[in-house]
């Protein structure tokens, strides 16, 4: 794919270095346009040598070829990184006075702005406007992360992290289309990874769930407006999304009380969560010695299931309308296949989707691809295309919307 990476003058522009090496090292064509402030932070050279492709800022250069017009009608992707203050007011009122402002005019892809500026700046009134007149024109404007900016200050306002603005990219690219800011004004409750259950002070019981597909859950829902809040559980050290709020926790009980807490008042709850179905009944205060003696068994005793938990606090009337989202990951076998297994699952759960991974032989555990069947209580059943966990979470997306009440 031909992918243009635009680049804003700002600090953060020295991110847009791993962006570019992310997208040449999957195979994509990249031709940097950088503004001229853009220049002042990172060198000419360092862009060509990335891409392996010319350089340049203005509308001067090359002209026979006509790139102004070329570069964009010619893209699959523009990907603006960072995107300043400045340069998301230029391109939303149409100038086109450098090269970069004159691609986007001419470009009929999808565009994604990553926008990195100041929390004021951000959160100026003529920003906001600027935002939502690029959205209105059909590009995707990221939520910025939040945490510390040049300078001592902190808020929301820091560029994304280069493998989160090269998820939402990937998944624009492979759905060619805007992300619908469907979720703005609503709740969203996101669990991930899995849960540990400690034997003793150095041991646990653990799970192989790398917490990728439900941190893909909570980025997608945030870049789509909504308020995510993401109740984590053992990851593969995984950055946290832009713009969600995430909550650290390890067991299941800690994960079920983290559950309850944030589901007040939520519009969703999806539960990605691997949760241990069982805990060691009994915790050793101290690491147990191997001795000299056979090893014991473990005696397990049972969590409660959360799902099922939240299942029941609606049909109680506690949680109003909420929408419960279930995964199941099934391997099938003498009983049943995969879809047999999860038919019987979302019926015994009571949730209104669930989302079906066949799992094993390197399907769906710490892989960045994944698919599936999406069933609805309502009785459909969708297969989910192979792709990234990101469309993967979209398509969930899109079918969870309309059950929003
Ligand atoms: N889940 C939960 N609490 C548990 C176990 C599971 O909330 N104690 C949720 C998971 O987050 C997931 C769904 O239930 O959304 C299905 O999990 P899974 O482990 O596949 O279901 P189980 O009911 O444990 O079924 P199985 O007999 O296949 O283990």
């Amino acid at each position: 794919m031909r992918i243009v990476v635009g680049v804003g003058g700002g600090i953060a522009a020295y991110k847009a270095c791993s962006l570019v090496r992310k997208f040449t090292e999957t195979g994509h064509h990249v031709r940097v346009i950088p503004t001229e402030s853009a220049l002042q932070f990172v060198g000419k050279a360092t862009f060509e040598a990335l891409s392996g492709n010319p350089v340049q800022t203005g509308v001067f250069a090359d002209v026979p070829e006509v790139p102004h017009v070329r570069i964009g009608q010619e893209a699959d992707l523009v990907v603006i990184a960072p995107a300043t203050a400045d340069l998301m007011a230029r391109a939303a009122s149409g100038r086109a006075d450098d090269l970069l402002t004159a691609t986007l005019l001419t470009a009929r892809c999808p565009v994604l702005f990553a926008p990195a500026m100041h929390t004021e700046m951000w959160e100026h009134p003529a920003t906001i406007a600027n935002v939502a007149t690029l959205r209105a024109h059909g590009s995707t404007v990221m939520e910025p992360a939040s945490g510390r900016l040049t300078g001592a200050d902190t808020g929301p306002g820091r560029l994304p992290e280069p493998e989160e603005i090269f998820a939402l990219a990937s998944l624009l690219l492979e759905r060619s289309d805007a992300l619908p800011r469907d979720l703005e004004g609503r709740r969203v409750v996101v669990s991930a990874g899995g849960t540990r259950e400690p034997l003793d002070p150095v041991r646990f019981l653990g799970n192989r769930s790398s917490g990728k597909q439900g941190y893909a859950m909570a980025r997608v829902a945030a870049q789509r407006g909504a308020q995510v809040t993401l109740i984590a559980g053992n990851t593969i050290g995984l950055e946290p999304p832009a713009a969600v709020e995430v909550v650290h926790v390890t067991t299941a009980e800690q994960m079920g009380t983290a559950v309850d807490k944030h589901s007040v008042g939520a519009d969703a709850v999806i539960m990605a969560a691997a949760v241990a179905d069982f805990r060691p009944a009994n915790v050793a205060a101290a690491k147990i010695k191997k001795g000299a003696h056979e090893p014991n068994s473990i005696e397990l005793t049972k969590n409660r299931d959360i799902l099922a938990g939240l299942v029941q606090a609606r049909r109680d009337g506690q949680l109003g309308g909420l929408a419960i989202v279930g995964f199941a990951a099934e391997t099938g076998d003498e009983h049943g296949d995969v879809l047999t297994h999860a038919r019987a699952k979302l019926a015994r759960k009571g949730c209104d989707l669930l989302v079906v991974n066949a799992v094993g032989e390197g399907k769906a555990f710490e892989v960045d691809n994944n698919d599936g069947w999406l069933l609805g209580a309502d009785g459909t059943e969708q297969s989910l295309d192979h792709g990234s966990k990101a469309l993967l979470a979209s398509r969930v997306l899109d079918a969870l919307g309309p059950l929003l009440r």
